[in-house]
C-alpha cells in the first residue's frame, strides 16, 4: 500500500508501537491511539530524540520508490491537447482523467504533460495518479475567471464550490469560492511531479480584481487536495498562484518536497504551502519567494474551526529557504481553532524578509497551537525574528465567540541566528490568556545599529530563556531553562542539553 509519511522521530516512534503490536492497525484505529500521545512522545524522546537533535539528516521518508512507477501512462496530447499557450485544454484534461480512472484498481496511471505551454482551466485528480509535468512543459492557468459552467460553449474555467466547513465562508470573501486549478477531494495515492517542469496560474488578472474590489468569490489556490491521503508534491516549479499556492486540507500522509514557488513579493496572498486540518505533512527542501507566508499552518477559523474540530499536527519542515516582504517565512495561524500541535521546523533560511516565525491569532479562535519546536534558523535582514501576535483579529462573521480564547504553549526556539535584524521578539499574547512555555534557547540575534526599538518586546508571554543574546529584557522571560525547566521547554535537542550539564549560564555566555 503506498503511505508516504516524514522519517521523523515522531513518526518512527509512531511505528514502533503499531509494529509492536504485531497487527495492521486501521486508519481509525491510529488515529485513536493518537490519545497515547503522551506515551509517544515519551518513546520518541528515550529512543530518537538525540538524533533529531542532531539535525539534517533526516528525510521525508515515502514508504516505496514503486509507489513513483505507475504500470500505465498516456499523454495529455492523446486527448486532443494542443501546446500552443493558446488553445484552452481543460476539456483533454477532464477527458484524460475520466479514461484513467479505469485503471485506479490496476496500479494506477500516469498522466504525462510533454513540454508546451497547456493552457486550462481548473480540473479534478483521481486517485492513483502521477501527474507528470515533462521538462519544459507548463500547465497555464486561464485568464478568464467564468463560472457559468451551464451556458452553451462557455469555458468553465474557475467553477465555484462550497467553502470548507471548518471556515464557514470564502477566506476572503463570504459564500463561495472559486475550485482551485488542480483539485482533488477524497482521494487516496497522488503524485503530482516531474522533471521541473512548470504550473503558472498566470495569477496577475486575479491580484488586480482583488486589488479593485471585483472578485465575485474567493480566489483559486493553484493545487488544493481535500479530504485526501498519500499525496506527493515534488520536482516542480510553481508559480504565480492567483491565491495560495498549495493547499492540502484535511489530508494526511503528504509530502511536499524540492519545489521552487515564485510569485511577485507584492502580489497580494500568495501564500506558498499552507497544510490545514492536516497530519502527518512533511515539507523540504523548497525555495519559495512569494507575496505571502512561504509556509502557513492553519487549522479552521473561529466558530467553524472550533465546531469541525480537525487539527493540524505531526508537520515537518525541513531545509527551507526563500523571502518574504510582507509576511513571515513560517506563520502558524491565524486560522487555528482546530488545534496546532507537534510541530518540527528546522534548518529555515530567510533573506531581506518582513518577519521570521509568526504566530497568529486572536480571541475567537478558540483551539491552541502547543508543542512546536523550531531549531537551526538562519535570518538575514529581516525585519522581526520572532514575532506572536494574540490580537490578530479578522472574523468570518459576527457570530463568534469572543471568550473562545486560544491556548499557546510548549513553544521553543533553538539554534536560531540572525544579522541586520531589526526586532529580535515582538511577543504579544491576550490578556488573561497568556502564552506560557515559551523556549528561547541558544538565540543570536545582531540587531541593526541604527534600531531605535527596544530588541525585545512581550505581554503576555511568559517562558525561560538560556544563551540569548541580546538578552531578553522582559522578567517573564528571567528564569534559565536548565536545569529545572528544561521539562517545561519542548522537545529540547540533545546537544544542547549536553552542553548545558555542568554549566551555568553566566560561564557560557562569557563565552560568546
Ligand atoms: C467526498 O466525500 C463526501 C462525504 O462522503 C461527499 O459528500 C462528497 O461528495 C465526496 N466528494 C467527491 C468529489 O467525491
Ligand atoms: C473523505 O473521503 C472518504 C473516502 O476517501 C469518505 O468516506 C469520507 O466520507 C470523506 N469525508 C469527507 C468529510 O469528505
Ligand atoms: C529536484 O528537482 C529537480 C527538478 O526539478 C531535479 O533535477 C533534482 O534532482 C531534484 N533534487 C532532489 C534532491 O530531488
Ligand atoms: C526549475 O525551474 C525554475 C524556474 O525556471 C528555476 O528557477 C529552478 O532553478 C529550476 N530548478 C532546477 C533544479 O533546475
Ligand atoms: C463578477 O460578476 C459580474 C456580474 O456577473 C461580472 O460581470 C464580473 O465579470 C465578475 N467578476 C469576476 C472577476 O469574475
Ligand atoms: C524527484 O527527483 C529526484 C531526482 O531526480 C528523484 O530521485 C525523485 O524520485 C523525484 N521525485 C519524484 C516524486 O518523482
Ligand atoms: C547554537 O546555534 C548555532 C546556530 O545558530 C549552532 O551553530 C551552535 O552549534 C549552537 N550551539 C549549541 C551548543 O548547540
Amino acid at each position: 500500500m503506498f503511505s508516504p509519511f516524514c522519517a521523523s522521530p515522531f513518526w518512527y516512534g509512531k511505528e514502533v508501537m503499531v509494529m509492536a503490536n504485531g497487527t495492521e492497525k486501521s486508519v481509525r484505529e491510529r488515529e485513536g491511539a493518537e490519545a497515547k500521545v503522551t506515551q509517544i512522545v515519551l518513546l520518541y524522546v528515550l529512543l530518537v530524540h538525540g538524533l533529531y537533535g542532531a539535525g539534517g539528516s533526516l528525510h521525508c521518508e515515502y514508504s516505496s520508490a514503486g509507489s513513483l512507477h505507475r504500470p500505465h501512462s498516456v499523454s495529455i496530447t492523446e486527448f486532443g491537447a494542443v501546446g500552443d499557450g493558446v488553445t484552452l485544454n481543460t476539456k483533454a484534461f477532464q477527458n484524460a482523467l475520466f479514461y484513467l480512472n479505469s485503471f485506479s484498481d490496476k496500479g494506477g496511471a500516469k498522466l504525462f504533460v510533454p513540454a508546451g505551454q497547456w493552457l486550462t482551466g481548473s480540473f479534478d485528480l483521481i486517485s492513483h495518479l502521477t501527474l507528470w509535468l515533462d521538462k519544459g512543459a507548463t500547465i497555464l492557468g486561464s485568464t478568464a475567471s467564468d463560472h457559468l459552467f451551464l451556458l452553451p460553449q462557455s469555458s468553465e474555467n474557475w467553477p465555484v464550490v462550497d467553502p470548507l466547513p471548518s471556515y464557514g465562508r470564502g477566506r476572503e470573501l463570504p459564500g463561495r469560492r472559486h475550485r482551485s486549478l488542480i483539485y482533488g477531494q477524497n482521494l487516496t495515492d497522488v503524485v503530482i511531479t516531474g522533471q521541473n517542469g512548470t504550473i503558472d496560474g498566470q495569477g496577475s488578472v486575479w491580484w488586480d480584481w482583488f486589488r479593485n474590489g471585483e472578485l465575485n468569490y474567493t480566489r483559486p489556490h493553484l493545487v488544493e487536495l481535500i479530504n485526501s491521503t498519500g499525496l506527493i508534491i515534488s520536482n516542480l516549479t510553481f508559480l504565480n498562484s492567483p491565491f495560495w499556492n498549495i493547499h492540502p486540507v484535511y489530508c494526511r500522509d503528504v509530502v511536499v518536497k524540492n519545489l521552487t514557488i515564485l510569485a511577485p513579493l507584492e502580489s497580494p496572498n500568495t501564500d506558498g504551502v499552507d497544510p490545514d486540518s492536516s497530519t502527518n505533512v512533511c515539507i523540504e527542501d523548497c525555495y519559495i519567494v512569494t507575496g505571502d507566508d512561504l509556509v502557513s499552518i492553519k487549522s479552521g477559523w473561529d466558530e467553524y474551526g472550533i465546531s469541525y474540530a480537525r487539527p493540524s499536527s505531526k508537520i515537518k519542515i525541513n531545509r527551507l529557504r526563500g523571502q518574504t516582504t510582507s509576511s513571515s517565512g513560517i506563520a502558524i495561524g491565524s486560522e487555528m481553532s482546530g488545534g496546532v500541535s507537534e510541530i518540527y521546523i528546522s534548518d529555515l533560511h530567510l533573506f531581506n524578509s518582513n518577519t521570521g516565525i509568526r504566530i497568529k491569532t486572536s480571541p475567537g479562535r478558540g483551539g491552541y497551537v502547543r508543542n512546536v519546536h523550531v531549531s537551526n534558523v538562519k535570518l538575514d535582514n529581516v525585519q522581526k525574528a520572532i514575532r506572536f501576535t494574540g490580537k490578530y483579529g479578522e472574523h468570518p462573521d459576527e457570530k463568534f465567540d469572543p471568550r473562545a480564547l486560544p491556548a499557546i504553549e510548549r513553544i521553543t526556539f533553538e539554534n536560531v541566528n540572525g544579522g541586520d535584524i531589526g526586532v529580535a521578539g515582538l511577543l504579544e499574547g491576550i490578556e488573561g490568556d497568556e502564552f506560557k512555555n515559551i523556549c528561547f534557547l541558544n538565540v543570536t540575534l545582531t540587531v541593526k545599529k541604527k534600531s531605535k526599538k527596544s530588541p525585545w518586546k512581550c505581554s503576555n508571554v511568559r517562558g525561560y530563556s538560556q544563551w540569548v543574546s541580546p538578552e531578553i529584557t522582559c522578567d517573564s522571560f528571567e528564569e534559565g531553562i536548565f536545569p529545572e525547566h528544561s521539562s517545561d521547554c519542548f522537545g529540547l535537542s540533545e546537544s544542547n542539553l549536553e552542553t548545558s550539564s555542568g554549566l551555568s549560564r553566566s560561564p557560557w555566555l562569557l563565552s560568546w
